[in-house]
This record gives structure tokens, C-alpha cells and sequence, in this order.
């Protein structure tokens, strides 16, 4: 097939619809609960609990509250793009499946490598967080481990512009978790949401109990000065909090095993965004509040703070309560990366034979979620977390501009299709979310546009090499050519 033709074809609504309705789809078994929840199982996790500190250290002081306020007004904008598209085309690709239906396979296989960046590269910054506190929690029992088996091998030297051996071998937590939770998801779906309904009510309880203890041990002065940084500090904070916010899309991954789908997606979005902004705010307050600014530990601030004020018992439940909260997003970060491997696998852009095989038993697709499994826990392992936590970042953005933009084409391009939930005020949200999106993007700095690019390089070598050869897409199109006879829908 010619290949700009091929660059620019599009997968209509009709085609994924007929695709729905095929078999060998997901079990429709997710209510409107199930998916909020599924929303704040991948929400809550190392961002508040662990990135925080770095942010309220380095960037942003008590503006940290602030920082909270931009990261989610753009993720608000993002999500009521995300919704237009999940209950218009409630199939399991996310992003990418949107990307297909509007702006072409290139820039459909562009997002869906964009999102391994978000779901895969941000499951090794989750689990590189859970070792942080499950060092802090273990530590509460007198138990040190070795830095060798604790730390990365290598850092970024942000202030040399170079990389440095730390001493360290590999952090042995974060990959040890991330093959556990492997096992988890390879045996089942079903399972795995009921793990992930009781770590979600658990982490709620303790962001909740951070809030009211923590909110009698607040000290106003800590607040002054409130800017320390000003206002660039706060959009700093913002891009790099921005990551605690990561997940809400997850719940459009999960369209095709919802219920209702073209109702609860949406909810599932809105809502579990909603809580967990008003949360995080608070907690921000709380946290900054609590201990000076200058001295908010990086590692595991939240803990550490209700340490600092002697409170150790407290300390003791929130360490537990972060391990197993950020277990969770683990969990569900995995699990949609297997699902968006799945939807390019069917497109026939990546080998279908590998990450489209479904376990005969487990009915799951075991192949994909293991080598997803052995790479995550690979990378968590040797890599720094910041550095990691910055490039999931800019790539998540990236895929909330293409997203708010698709919607603007796709309102002109199949202006008739029913929309069961519609983004309101079109063209001001989506215009408004590309640009809060991309002045988080600016704000990561030129080094983070670097490892994008790379990325995307990567990523459209094999395109080239491999996906745009065995796109089914493109074969349906050149046998549609080929036919002229065949009677063909405009
Ligand atoms: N938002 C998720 C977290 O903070 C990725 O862990």
C-alpha cells in the first residue's frame, strides 16, 4: 500500500464497532464502583506518598498545594477529552485506538508506544517508590538492608550533566515486586480486581487518617514563605507531581470489560480524578504544614513526617498503608499496559501471535504480561527513580495534548457520531488542556524532550521495520483496492 496513504488511514467508528461486537473480547464484568475503583488503584501510589517530598524539597516549598492545583486542572481538561472518546468508542486501546479513529496509524502507533512509556516505564517508577517505604516500614523493626541490594547502580548527576555509579547493584525491592505482581495478574483478571478493591479501601483509609492527624500537627508558620520558589517553582512541582495524577486514564483501557460502558467510563474518569485532586491538595497542605519544607524527606516524606513529630505508631500504619496502596497501582498500571499491548497486537502492528496469545487456562494474556513483567522489574531495578518518574511524565503529556487535539478533529471530522458523554465547551477545553499539558511539558527541561525523542525514535523504528509491514489495517485497505467490484461503504 502507498505509504502515506497507509500513514494517514484511519480505522473508522464503523470498524470498531463491528470489532466489539466480534468475539474473543474482554468479559463485560465492571460496574461504575469497579471502575472508579480501578481509577483510584492506579491514582494513589508512589506520587503522593513518595514524589512529594522531592517536589515540596526542590521545587515548589508549601506552593506544593498549588503545584496540585495546575497538574490537575490539566489532567480535569485531559479527562473530559478522555470521556468523550472512551464512551464513544468503548474498546480497550485507550489513546491509541482514539488515535487510530481520527488522526491515522502513525500517530495511532506513535501514542500506543507513547503509552508503554507511561504504563510500563511508570510501573518501575511505582516500584522503585515501594521500596522506599517498604525500606522505611521494615527499618521500623530494625531490619537494614545492604545499599548493594538496595540501590540503583546509576544516577544522574543533575547539577554535572552526568551519569554516576552510586555503588549500588540493583534496587532487588523493586524488582521483586514487580515479578510478583506479575504472578498476581497472570492468573486473572477477577482476582485481580478483588485484590485491587481491598488495597484501594486501605489506602483511602490511611490518606484519610494522614489528613485529620496530620492536619493537628500543622504549625502555619511552616507555610511562610509560601513561594520560596515562586511561581516557576510551582510549575515545576506541577510537572513533577503531574505523575501522581497518572491513572485515571487507565480506566478508558478498561472500556471493554465495562457494563455500560458509555456511562460508567466517563464516571469512572471524572470521578476518581475528582477525589483523588482534593485529596492530594490536602494531604500537600498537610505535609508542608507538618515539617519545614527544607526538611521534608525525599524518600518516604509522608512517614517521615508523622516521625518527626514523634508520632510512631502513625508512622508505622501510613508506611504500611503506602506499601500496599502502591502495591495497588503497580497492579493496575500493569494490567492496562497488557491491555493497550493487546489492542496493537489485533491491529496486527505488533507480533499478534506473541502479545495477542491468551492463556488457555488463566485466559489472560500471560505472554505480554510476563515480558511487560521481566522488563519493568529489569528497569526499576538498575534506573533512578527521578529520572524515570520525568520521562513517564512527559510522556503521559504528550498523550493528553494528542488526545485533547483528537477530539477537536474528531468533532469535524464525524461531527454525526453519537456521543453518549461529550467534552463541554469544545473548542475551549481541549484547547485549554493541550496548552496547560504542554507548558507542564516545557517545564520538564530539554533533557526529558531528549529521552522523548529517543523514545519516539525507537519507537518508529520498529514501526517501520515491523508494525507498518503487518497491519491489518492497511491489508484490509489494499484487498478493499484490489476488489474494485466489492460492493464498498464510502
Ligand atoms: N499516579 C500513580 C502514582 O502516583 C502512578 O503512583
Amino acid at each position: 500500500m502507498d505509504l502515506r496513504k497507509q500513514l494517514f488511514s484511519i480505522k473508522s467508528i464503523e470498524m470498531l464497532h463491528a470489532e466489539m461486537a466480534s468475539d474473543n473480547r474482554l468479559r463485560r464484568v465492571l460496574g461504575p464502583v469497579s471502575l472508579t475503583a480501578l481509577g483510584v488503584g492506579a491514582i494513589i501510589g508512589a506520587g503522593i506518598f513518595v514524589l512529594t517530598g522531592l517536589a515540596a524539597h526542590d521545587y515548589a516549598g508549601p506552593g506544593l498545594m498549588l503545584s496540585f492545583v495546575a497538574a490537575g486542572f490539566g489532567c480535569a481538561l485531559a479527562a473530559l477529552c478522555y470521556a468523550e472518546f472512551a464512551a464513544m468508542v468503548p474498546v480497550a486501546g485507550s489513546a491509541y485506538a482514539y488515535a487510530y479513529a481520527t488522526l491515522g496509524e502513525l500517530l495511532a502507533w506513535i501514542i500506543g508506544w507513547d503509552l508503554v512509556l507511561e504504563y510500563a516505564v511508570a510501573s518501575s517508577t511505582v516500584a522503585h517508590g515501594w521500596s522506599h517505604y517498604f525500606i522505611s516500614f521494615i527499618g521500623l523493626f530494625g531490619i537494614k538492608l545492604p545499599t548493594a541490594i538496595t540501590a540503583n547502580p546509576i544516577d544522574f548527576d543533575p547539577v554535572k550533566q552526568e551519569w554516576i555509579a552510586t555503588g549500588g547493584y540493583c534496587n532487588l525491592l523493586a524488582a521483586l515486586v514487580v515479578l510478583f505482581i506479575t504472578v498476581i495478574l497472570v492468573v486473572g483478571i477477577r482476582e485481580s480486581a478483588r485484590f485491587n478493591a481491598a488495597m484501594v479501601l486501605l489506602k483511602l483509609a490511611v490518606v484519610f487518617f494522614v489528613i485529620t492527624l496530620g492536619s493537628a500537627y500543622v504549625k502555619t508558620e511552616n507555610w511562610h514563605p509560601f513561594l520560596p520558589f515562586g511561581y516557576g517553582g510551582v510549575l515545576k512541582g506541577a510537572a513533577y507531581i503531574f505523575f501522581a495524577y497518572i491513572g485515571f486514564d487507565s480506566v478508558s483501557t478498561h472500556a471493554e470489560e465495562a457494563k455500560n460502558p458509555q456511562r460508567d467510563v466517563p464516571i469512572g474518569i471524572i470521578a476518581s480524578l475528582t477525589l483523588c485532586t482534593i485529596l492530594y491538595i490536602l494531604v500537600a497542605g498537610v505535609l508542608t504544614g507538618m515539617v519545614p519544607y527544607s526538611q521534608i524527606d525525599i524518600n518516604a516524606p509522608v512517614a517521615r513526617a508523622f516521625e518527626a513529630r514523634g508520632l510512631n505508631v502513625a508512622m508505622f500504619l501510613i508506611s504500611l498503608g503506602a506499601v500496599v496502596g502502591i502495591t495497588s497501582v503497580l497492579l493496575v498500571l500493569l494490567l492496562s499496559q497488557a491491555r493497550i499491548l493487546l489492542a496493537m497486537a489485533r491491529d496486527g502492528l505488533i507480533p499478534r501471535h506473541f502479545f495477542g496469545d491468551v492463556h488457555p487456562r488463566f485466559r489472560t494474556p500471560h505472554k505480554a504480561t510476563i515480558l511487560t513483567g521481566v522488563l519493568v522489574a529489569t528497569v526499576a531495578a538498575l534506573f533512578p527513580l527521578k529520572i524515570l518518574a520525568d520521562l513517564v511524565n512527559i510522556g503521559t503529556l504528550m498523550a493528553f495534548v494528542i488526545v485533547c487535539a483528537a477530539v477537536l478533529v474528531m468533532r469535524r471530522t464525524n461531527p454525526d457520531v453519537p456521543r453518549p458523554f461529550r467534552t463541554p465547551f469544545v473548542p475551549v477545553v481541549p484547547i485549554l488542556g493541550m496548552l496547560s499539558n504542554l507548558a507542564m511539558m516545557f517545564a520538564l527541561g530539554w533533557e526529558n524532550w531528549l529521552r522523548l525523542f529517543v523514545w519516539l525514535a525507537v519507537g518508529l523504528v520498529i514501526y517501520f521495520t515491523y508494525g507498518r509491514h503487518h497491519s491489518l489495517l492497511a491489508a484490509h485497505l489494499s484487498a478493499q483496492t484490489a476488489t474494485p467490484k466489492t460492493s464498498r461503504k464510502r
